[in-house]
């Protein structure tokens, strides 16, 4: 036997599939793609109470009228009517069997009184008819980097500029650092409320560094060895933040906001490497590798 080399019986085993009876029954072949974005992607409770503290310290009231842009399923929209009866909300999509799903599902589960507070509408965000006059919009997830060209990107910034109230204020989230255009897999272990366990992967998988465009894309893997791929696919190009800053100031907001992540830190003060979940306004953030930070506009 060469050195080094152990016996068979020795070597670590592989661990087994886990049928999928033993896992809820996910399996890639009949799991909701839906649902499982949901539970790896989404957290609207985070979204949201940064978004509600933070209109009420900017406008010193409580919003209630909410638009969520690119709603897909409408959760967040969802999570604004369950927390004040006053909320009411707004959500655009162009994609009517995802609006669909999210009636079903989300809205669905609401009581009656919320459900009576919340709409989707199949519509564009750049016409968005009587959907104007809103405290916030939020374009949350990335998903105004679908407009790749500075004209696409100040064209939307306008509308929504226009159809926000005289004290209304935007919301948006932006991904950034140099892992951002790096091309890579990152996975995460996910268990849902009821214990079913599946692997989230997100997959930056082309980045074109002359047009900034990337193609990403999301799989998901379930402990039976059995793989989702390509549920979610998405080309965007990656803005950086001052470019968002100033197409804002150019569709006519007065000011753009950065909000960056507070450090975790361990038992002796030292940061872990990991975010903890608090967003202060700031004029330069910090050269981490990998950051989500939120942007506050005002007329
Ligand atoms: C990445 S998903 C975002 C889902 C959700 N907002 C979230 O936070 O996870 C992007 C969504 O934008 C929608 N969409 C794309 N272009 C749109 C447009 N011009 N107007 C409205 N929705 C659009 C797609 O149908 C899709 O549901």
């Amino acid at each position: 036997m060469a050195a080094g080399t152990k016996p068979l019986s020795k070597r670590k085993k592989k661990q087994g599939a886990i049928p999928a009876s033993k896992n809820g029954g996910l399996t890639a072949a009949t799991a909701d793609r839906h649902e499982l974005y949901q539970f790896s992607v989404q957290n609207v409770e985070t979204e949201i109470d940064f978004v509600d503290a933070e209109f009420e310290r900017l406008r010193g009231r409580k919003a209630a009228l909410l638009r969520e842009d690119f709603c897909g399923t409408g959760n967040t929209s969802c999570e604004w009517v369950r927390r004040r009866d006053t909320n009411r909300a707004i959500g655009l999509d162009i994609d009517q069997p995802t609006l669909d799903w999210g009636h079903e599902r989300n809205l669905a589960a609401l009581t009656d009184s919320q459900r009576g507070r919340v709409s989707l509408v199949n519509r564009d965000v750049l016409a968005p008819g009587d959907a104007v006059g809103v405290d916030c919009v939020l374009a949350m997830n990335f998903s105004y980097w679908l407009f790749k060209t500075r004209d696409e990107l100040r064209a939307y910034f306008r509308a929504v500029r226009e159809s926000l109230g005289p004290d209304g204020v935007f919301f948006l989230d932006h991904y950034g650092g140099s892992e951002a255009m790096s091309e890579m897999v990152e996975k995460r272990d996910i268990e849902t409320d009821d214990g079913r366990k599946f692997v989230y992967e997100w997959d930056q998988h082309r980045y074109r560094p002359v047009t900034g465009e990337m193609d990403c894309r999301i799989h998901f893997r379930f402990p039976d060895r059995t793989r989702m791929k390509n549920a979610f696919e998405y080309t965007w190009r990656l803005w950086m933040l001052p470019e968002i800053q100033e197409l804002l100031v150019e569709a006519g907001f007065s000011k753009a906001t950065v909000y960056w992540e507070g450090d975790e830190l361990d038992e002796d003060g030292e940061p872990t490497g990991e975010g903890n979940g608090e967003f202060e306004p700031t004029d330069s953030g910090t050269a981490d590798p990998a950051f989500v930070s939120y942007i506050a506009a005002i007329p």
